[in-house]
């Protein structure tokens, strides 16, 4: 199978060295203006102009005629929550009405409100709504997420939802990074028992996912109402015995010991960091953490204390943005929403969003050789959006602009 994509007004090859991206080289993106790329076997074979790779067109190849267009690696989402029933369109009331997501959740709803319907749901259910927003995401120009489970909290409906994290990948439709975020929260029947909770994840429930190989990594609410930093190191020393990959929720909502905890860890990421302070992001660039930055998750939940994103790439840390979907806090799969988000609100240039969005993303999930840049060699997927120039995907917000996703050089949308 072999075909060339055609007459796209920039080639964004994001060509590079063979690691995550840092500082000046993050506004580095090696546009070919009216480029051309040939695909073969689900592999880029070559990535040119259109004048120098008129030769292959001549063999009567078939084309992909990109129409002036803008050609991008595929969006690599490196943290989303994309299994769960029902939605929380009733917080998202009570919210515009005053209240407050810790509030709601100390009450009982938040998180666990989505546990008691997932827990209740079969896994045909959670297939259906997990194939409905796999749609979305390709809709935005996404071809890879990191999916965590955490809507389940019981060995029985964690395995279920890693199950159809699972069978989504199989699908070839969209690639899945599966996570095991078990300790997400304390569920319901172990209020006040949050050690016995503890032993149930480090002894029945990591080794399970480690037996079934359902997840490659593992990742914690490390926050001090949820899973302090003591408790979460537990679980995540736990984990990286079993040979998960770690990453962490860490100092959303408190300035705690997250970063911390994830540089002592050599974790692969640290996500939010809404409220980590200078010593913190001097201990993840020491130990080569990822900062995986959610400013959807800040916008939706009506804050404005975004993450210090200008202070961490002049720092020289090779941050990583992604949409943190899920049904509470970040209700949206659009990474091109994200990097409005990150130009307006963090002061991210276009370039550097769409860095962190693909090849930083990938890195983050170990996969930097295969996908997140248009090289020869790697993986064919690629989305051609609807504008002539890459800046109109963060300027024209509030639209999804993907006309055409390939995965594997296999056209899914
Ligand atoms: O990343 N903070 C914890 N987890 C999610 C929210 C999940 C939810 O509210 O259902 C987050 O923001
Ligand atoms: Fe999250």
């Amino acid at each position: 199978m072999e075909f060339v994509v055609w007459n796209c007004s920039q080639l964004v090859t994001l060509a590079g060295p063979q690691r995550a991206r840092i500082g000046p080289e993050m506004r580095d993106l090696l546009i070919v203006p009216d480029g051309a790329m040939l695909v073969r076997d689900g592999r880029i074979a070559a990535v040119g102009t259109r004048r120098g790779m008129e030769t292959a067109v001549s063999r009567s190849i078939q084309i992909v005629d990109a129409g002036g267009r803008v050609v991008l690696p595929g969006f690599v989402d490196a943290h989303t929550h994309p299994v769960f029933a029902g939605t929380r369109a009733d917080e998202f009331e009570q919210r515009a009405e005053g209240a407050t997501y810790a509030e709601i959740s100390a009450r009982g709803g938040g998180i666990r409100s989505t546990v008691r319907r997932t827990r209740d749901a079969s896994e045909t259910d959670l297939l259906a709504s997990a194939r409905k927003y796999r749609e979305w995401f390709l809709r935005g120009g996404t071809t890879t997420i990191e999916a965590k489970s955490g809507y389940g909290l019981s060995l029985e409906s964690e395995l279920k939802i890693l199950r159809v994290i699972r069978q989504l990948g199989s699908e070839g439709i969209l690639r899945y990074v599966p996570t095991f975020l078990g300790a997400h929260e304390v569920p319901d029947e172990y209020r006040g028992r949050i050690d016995a909770y503890i032993d149930l994840l480090i002894h029945e429930m990591l080794p399970r996912v480690a037996e079934e190989r359902l997840a490659e990594y593992c990742d914690v609410f490390c926050e001090p109402s949820v899973f302090p930093a003591d408790k979460a190191r537990a679980i995540l020393r736990a984990a990286q015995s079993l040979g998960f990959g770690l990453r962490l929720h860490a100092d959303q909502f408190s300035a705690d010991e997250g970063a911390q905890l994830a540089a002592e860890l050599g974790a692969a990421t640290a996500d939010h960091l809404e409220s980590t302070g200078p010593a913190g992001l001097e201990a993840l660039r020491a130990a080569e953490v990822q900062p995986v930055l959610l400013p959807a998750s800040v916008y939706n939940l009506g804050s404005t204390r975004y993450p210090a994103a200008r202070r961490m790439i002049d720092l020289g840390l090779p941050i990583v943005l992604a949409t943190d979907f899920n049904p509470g806090s970040s209700p949206t799969t659009s990474m091109p929403m994200v990097l409005s988000l990150a130009c307006t609100q963090m002061k991210l240039t276009p370039a550097e969003a769409l860095t962190a969005a693909t090849i930083n993303a990938a890195y983050s999930l170990r996969r930097g050789h295969e996908i997140g840049t248009l090289e020869a060699g790697k993986l064919a997927d690629f989305a051609i959006h609807d504008c002539a120039d890459y800046r109109e995907l963060p300027y024209f917000f509030g639209r999804d602009p993907a006309r055409a996703v390939y995965i594997n050089g296999v056209c899914v949308m």
